[in-house]
């Protein structure tokens, strides 16, 4: 690793090895094929619909994007699709993963896309929460893993199914669970993944993630799509904070003595990502209830 910027840049044939190592690592449902990459690596350097792009600091590859255009009829035409997107391990955590999608952004942007969307698997339907209070909240949520947050008139807790649909939640993609292992210290994996979703005026208030067993198992939380104006303080309430922006593709960790700092989303700059129509903010967290 090396403090040179990040830069992105189209794949040419003479990154071919260094993809190839990059795409093994992300390999989760199909054992890699090194012979049948080479294959579709070339086929794709003359696909004129497929995007391929690294990221380098000049010395090392820091992580590659695939992605697509294609015509859809919910958009009126072209829209851009994210196939497969990785950050070395060891790379993580400097910006490049931001610096792929704003650059795919760019390219869909400039080949007439409507939008940019990325895959959520066997994702469970959004439901708008109630607080123990009886409030709504702004922020829709789903969950995944084999427990989820929940709030209702009975209060805050982790829930083994979906409250409406009453199936269990899916389990937490592979991905993810990567990612866990790679920003943690080791220990237990996470159990459950709460989704938020921001649409339009939606924001969060400051509060504690204080309904899990174990406080010494941090929260991991990624930013997907819009922009988010993020407020961190301290441990009491009244603690002075400080508000800092979370775009599409950051990860943030609340540990040690953060894991227990009163957090919220004062709000979500719409339309600053291509991500989501409309502008929306998707966040994933991760986190070990029991
Ligand atoms: C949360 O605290 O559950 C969500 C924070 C965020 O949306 O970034
Ligand atoms: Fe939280």
């Amino acid at each position: 690793m090396n403090d040179a910027p990040i830069q992105i840049r189209a794949a040419v044939a003479a990154d071919e090895s260094a993809v190839a190592g990059l795409a093994g690592e992300l390999a989760q449902s199909f054992p890699f094929s090194r012979a049948r990459f080479e294959v579709s690596y070339r086929s794709l350097l003359d696909t004129e619909d497929a995007c391929l792009l690294v990221a380098t600091d000049g010395r090392d590859y820091l992580g590659y994007l695939l992605g697509f255009r294609h015509l859809t009829f919910f958009a009126n035409g072209l829209v851009g699709w994210v196939e497969e997107i990785l950050v070395s391990r060891g790379q993580r955590g400097l910006g490049t993963g931001r610096a792929l999608m704003t650059s795919f952004e760019q390219w869909a942007a400039g080949h007439g896309c409507a939008m940019v969307a990325l895959s959520t698997r066997r994702a469970a339907p959004f439901y708008r929460p109630v607080t123990p209070s009886g409030q709504s909240m702004s922020v829709e949520m789903t969950n995944f893993g084999p427990l989820g947050w929940m709030t209702d008139a009975a209060g805050y807790r982790y829930e083994a199914r979906h409250p409406i649909t009453g199936q269990p939640w899916p389990p937490i993609p592979a991905v993810l669970l990567t990612l866990w292992a790679d920003v943690t210290e080791g220990g237990p994996g996470p159990d459950a993944c709460l989704v938020n979703l921001y649409r339009a005026d939606a924001r969060m208030g400051l509060h504690q993630d204080r309904d899990e067993r174990d406080f010494s198992h941090p929260v991991v939380s990624v930013s997907l799509g819009d922009t988010a104006i993020f407020r961190i303080g301290g441990t009491e309430r009244r603690a002075p904070t400080r508000s800092f922006r979370l775009a599409s593709g950051d990860v943030c960790v609340l540990g040690g003595d953060a894991r227990l700092a009163f957090h919220g989303i004062d709000r979500v700059l719409a339309g600053s990502s291509a991500l989501a129509p409309g502008g929306e903010r998707i966040n994933l967290t991760l986190r070990r209830a029991l």
